[in-house]
């Protein structure tokens, strides 16, 4: 892909177990390329072996039927089908004749089956996002893996997720890291380049998407492409990114807003009480601490935003 950085160990480990057979779970949070780079090894897997490519696991019907399509793509035959030149056709044939998930998760595993017995290289099937994967998809996502190589992409916490150790624990695990701030810096000045983008002073700028960033690449196209160069460079709230999220819970942001939240219900509570007891003192004071609620939230919001 151009102007692609970095990740040339996870890459050549991804390949490495993918040539050796075994399944590899890419796991990484939003953003930090786990699509990226299984665009940029597409071409090697499938000079390695048929791929067959999905967005998503879950739902599983859809998914199911994603993988038909890739295996009729790829001409990998499912058994029973008669092939016609129209792939929509075939899979509503397919469908009808499979018509709950399980039949039809069945009809795959036998068309894997019957592909590894004519001796050709098993089928890798990659699935670019597995985070929505459900306990009752792991007794058929475990027999794949027993006749395909799978490729999925997952966030830490999918790993987690109740029901499916079992799966993970066949899966070798790769992770990607933020870039190194030598590969950020390559992949900002890559971007500034494409997107045009003119600041007053460059330097300036690139090393503050550089630290707003942290060195997630989907956190540094957001900034180039969709923040003002001068909003960057002012220090002007930027957004919600991964990188501000990160940093708010660094510093004084989180702890803030649990307490502007009590002391605004303190103030409405305030403004009741002095109603109801007709205590016209307390009412004002109330009345004054909704209003500087109202007024020093959304700017205490903005005071906290990165340094
Ligand atoms: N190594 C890299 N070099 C250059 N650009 C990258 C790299 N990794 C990611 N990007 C860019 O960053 C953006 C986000 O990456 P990507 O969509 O691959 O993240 P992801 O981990 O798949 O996120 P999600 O979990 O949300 O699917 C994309 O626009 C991608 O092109
Ligand atoms: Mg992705």
């Amino acid at each position: 892909m151009d102007g692609f950085v970095g990740r040339t160990g996870e890459g050549r480990a991804l390949l490495l177990a993918v040539r050796a057979g075994r399944s590899v779970v890419l796991v990484a949070p939003p953003g930090y390329g786990k699509s990226a780079l299984l665009e940029a090894l597409h071409p090697a897997l499938k000079e390695w072996s048929p791929v067959v490519w999905v967005d998503r696991v879950a739902p599983f019907g859809a998914f199911l039927k994603e993988v038909f399509a890739g295996l009729w793509e790829a001409r990998v035959p499912v058994p029973g089908v008669s092939y016609t030149k129209d792939l929509r056709a075939d899979l509503k044939g397919w469908s009808k004749q499979h018509p709950t998930n399980e039949e039809k998760a069945r009809s795959i595993l036998e068309a894997l089956r019957a592909w590894n017995e004519r001796g050709a290289s098993r089928v890798t099937l990659v699935a670019d996002d597995a985070s929505g994967v459900t306990s009752s998809m792991v007794p058929w996502l475990v027999s794949f893996a027993e006749e395909a190589t799978l490729v999925l992409a997952a966030y830490p916490e999918t790993l987690r997720k109740a029901g499916t150790k079992r799966l993970w624990a066949r899966f070798e695990r790769v992770d990607l890291p933020p870039l190194t701030p030598k590969e950020s810096r390559e992949l900002v000045e890559a971007l500034v380049a494409r997107y045009g983008v003119v600041a007053e002073d460059p330097e300036v700028y690139k090393s503050r998407v550089l630290a707003l960033a942290g060195g997630i690449p989907g956190e540094i196209e957001r900034l180039v492409r969709f923040v003002r160069a001068e909003d960057i460079v002012k220090n002007r709230d930027v957004g919600t990114g991964y990188a501000e999220g990160l940093a708010h819970r660094e510093e004084r942001g989180v702890a803030l807003a649990p307490v502007l939240l009590v002391l605004g219900g303190v103030a409405i509570a305030t403004r009741y009480l002095g109603l109801a007891r007709g205590e016209m003192d307390l009412y004002v004071m109330g009345g004054i601490g909704v209003a500087a609620f109202v007024v020093l939230s959304p700017w205490l919001r903005k005071a906290v935003v990165v340094k």
